[in-house]
């Protein structure tokens, strides 16, 4: 019997591979899967749901910056029932796990959420409370050791799915954000979200942004990522799966070595569409070439 050297569990959910297009950047694959196979992916992290459908925020909501992107899009998305009813149906037919992330104002919505998704085929739940670009949304849970616990543990009672929170870079301390998750029962952690940032426009002396401030993303924040990452991993037990600035298939491996399980591709999706399929290949060569039989051998395997 010859094994997959990609393949990688995750709270008790199999990977073909570990590389997942990440939230927001990747729709909900329809449109991909015109540029390429997605089945090559090991998983899509869904446009972030809320239980009504949301417009987002008004433009100007995206904005260059060097080495990466500005985005201030808020959490435009169709709203739960129709990802249930209309999105999911397409995603079934595909080879591919589906996580389902999730945002919410208030701890009733996310309950509400996950008790929603409970008897469908998604695989994950993956707990947005780090999404810099909404007012109440999102961030204020994701900000103190004791927020983050809270909604969690609260979570994590409706829930029949795996749960991942996904945290913010914008805190104090990320491990300790992170040991509050796990201490709320989180069983696995994803990050980092975007970093709040802004951008000025000099002739018209106003933001880029409509929204003034918004979260950068891309290979601009890759080594605060990893930072984050390897802290993280050394901080709790859970699977983690990392992102930040992923652009190649080295980039994904530089998370591994640092503690990740799995990588999710956001940004770099933007730039090529074509990306997250090369840097599942990119790995597939990799192990070939190093005659690894699992690539889960280089997990936090940093030489420090
Ligand atoms: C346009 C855009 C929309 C995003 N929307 C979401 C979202 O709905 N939920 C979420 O958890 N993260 C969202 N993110 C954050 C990404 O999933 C990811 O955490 C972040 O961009 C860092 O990875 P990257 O540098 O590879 O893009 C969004 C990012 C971008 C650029």
């Amino acid at each position: 019997m010859t094994t997959n050297p990609l393949a990688v569990s995750i709270c008790g959910v199999d990977f073909k591979n570990p590389v997942i297009a990440a939230s927001g950047t990747f729709s909900f694959g329809f449109e991909f899967s015109k540029l390429f196979d997605i089945d090559r992916l090991g998983g899509i992290s869904v446009k972030g749901l809320t239980r009504e459908k949301r417009e987002g925020n008004p433009g100007p909501r995206i904005a260059e910056a060097y080495g990466g992107v500005l985005n201030s899009v808020g959490l435009q998305n169709p709203g739960i029932d129709v990802f249930i009813k209309n999105m999911l149906p397409y995603l079934e037919t595909k080879k591919i796990k589906v996580i389902a992330n999730i945002a919410g104002d208030s701890e009733a919505d996310y309950c509400y959420l996950a008790d929603r998704l409970n008897d469908t085929s998604v695989s994950i739940i993956e707990l947005n409370i780090s999404c810099p670009n909404v007012k109440e949304g999102g961030m204020a849970f994701g900000v103190t050791p004791q927020s983050v616990k809270k909604i969690t543990a609260a979570v994590k009672k409706h829930a029949k799915k795996p749960l991942m929170v996904k945290l913010s870079p914008n805190v104090a301390d990320i491990a300790d954000n992170a040991r509050a998750a796990e201490d709320g029962g989180a069983d696995a952690i994803s990050l980092i979200n975007t970093i709040k940032a802004m951008a000025v426009d000099v002739e018209r002396r106003r933001p880029v942004l409509k929204n003034v401030t918004g979260g950068l993303s891309g290979p601009a924040i890759k080594p605060i990522a990893l930072r984050m990452v390897w802290e993280v991993y050394n901080a709790v037990k859970l699977p983690i799966v990392g992102m930040g600035g992923i652009m190649n298939a080295s980039d994904a491996l530089e998370f591994i070595l640092c503690g990740a399980a799995a990588v999710q591709v956001g940004t770099a999706n933007l730039i090529d569409p074509l990306s997250s399929g090369l840097i599942a290949d990119g790995l597939k060569k990799y192990v070939e070439k190093n005659k690894m039989n699992s690539l889960g051998e280089l997990r936090g395997k940093l030489l420090v």
